[in-house]
């Protein structure tokens, strides 16, 4: 039996594992090192964050999330929804592949069950929204009200009223779900953009330009896994999504593009598992990180990040992550 962060006993020996890192680094997280960053009206106190579906609320017993600058929600859909069949997620090198297919309790299943639960966490909710048409990412904001601190809007699923590409592919697209978004709330705005597109700085700044205030880059990359047996797919849905370190680089590139393209801050997600991964992304551009695959082998790879990057700012004598990476610049 081990003692976790709200004092409870857990007969799990990787809890205690992670609750005694814990202890071991929380003089550096009291550091005064400034990593807040601006989303919109909203600041976070550190530029690090779960990406969506990689946290669960369970986890707030099992890592100190109030180190984090919020936490990120599965996607919730207008309507209920089952996820996809099994095998829903295989291993591959340097990566998984997963589809689970999303499942959803819709709006108001979200709010009875899974909003109390990350809302008792430490940092705020940003909540990821999704949506198969166009018109159907407004009502699930409106329904969700003041509820999230911020929106992210999951633009990476296909469009079935055109199509069925991605509507984060299409730039008139992602501006038509902005601007309805944008007439049902004033809280921040986050697009979560795909990865296959012509032009990242084109969907960034479409985005941008409808209003708004941040743009996350990326999701998962589309893949179909084969069993080398039988050469028949792995998964029950055929194709999945390609996440982690195999696809870090190509995420730099898009980050990098994108950064360029758009004033409003830009959100780094893809293979980040390190302090080393999240400096990278820093310094083509990025404004904050999200982790994912990475927390299911190690719950506490975000909060170790941030802990890292406070670490090297104090270690360099700097306030800021900006200034760690001025020293890194070639001179
Ligand atoms: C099991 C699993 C579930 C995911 N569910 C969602 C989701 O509900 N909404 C979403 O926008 N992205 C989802 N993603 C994509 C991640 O948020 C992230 O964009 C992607 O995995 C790339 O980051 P990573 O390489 O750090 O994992 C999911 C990824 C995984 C592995």
């Amino acid at each position: 039996m081990v003692a976790l962060l709200d004092g409870t006993a857990h007969p799990d020996a990787r809890a205690a594992f992670f609750a005694a890192a814990s202890d071991d680094l929380a003089a550096t997280a009291l550091s005064a090192v400034d990593m807040s960053v601006r989303i919109g009206s909203l600041t976070l106190n550190a530029p690090v964050m779960p990406a969506s579906g990689c946290f669960g609320p369970d986890l707030g017993a099992l890592i100190p999330v109030g180190e984090l600058g919020a936490t990120v929600t599965k996607t919730v859909f207008g309507s209920a929804r089952g996820g996809n069949p099994v095998h829903r997620l295989t291993e591959v090198p340097a990566g998984m592949v997963n589809s689970v297919g999303i499942p959803s309790h819709g709006p108001a299943g979200y709010l009875a069950t899974l909003h109390p639960r990350y809302a008792a966490l430490d940092a705020p909710t940003i909540i990821s929204v999704g949506g198969h048409r166009i018109g159907e990412y407004a009502p699930v904001v409106a329904a969700l009200g003041e509820h999230g601190a911020a929106y992210e809007l999951n633009v990476s699923c296909p469009n079935l009223d055109r199509d069925g590409t991605d509507i984060g592919s299409d730039p008139a697209a992602i501006r038509e779900v902005v601007a309805a978004v944008r007439l049902v709330t004033g809280k921040p705005l986050i697009v979560k953009l795909p990865v296959l597109v012509a032009s990242i700085a084109a969907c960034a700044l479409a985005a941008e330009e409808a209003g708004a205030d941040a743009v996350c880059v990326a999701n998962s990359i589309p893949a179909m896994p084969l069993d080398a047996q039988t050469r028949r797919p792995i998964l029950g849905n055929v194709i999945g999504g390609l996440s982690g370190p195999s696809i870090k680089p190509i995420v730099l590139r898009l980050v990098w593009l994108a950064s360029r393209a758009v004033q409003i801050p830009v959100i780094a997600c893809g293979g980040i598992e390190t302090v080393d991964d999240a400096l990278d992304y820093f310094s083509v551009g990025a404004s904050a990180v999200q982790v994912g695959t990475a927390s299911f082998g190690r719950p506490f790879a975000a909060v170790e990040i941030v802990r890292g990057l406070r670490r090297r700012s104090l270690d360099a004598g700097v306030g800021s992550i900006r200034e760690l990476l001025d020293l890194d610049a070639p001179r």
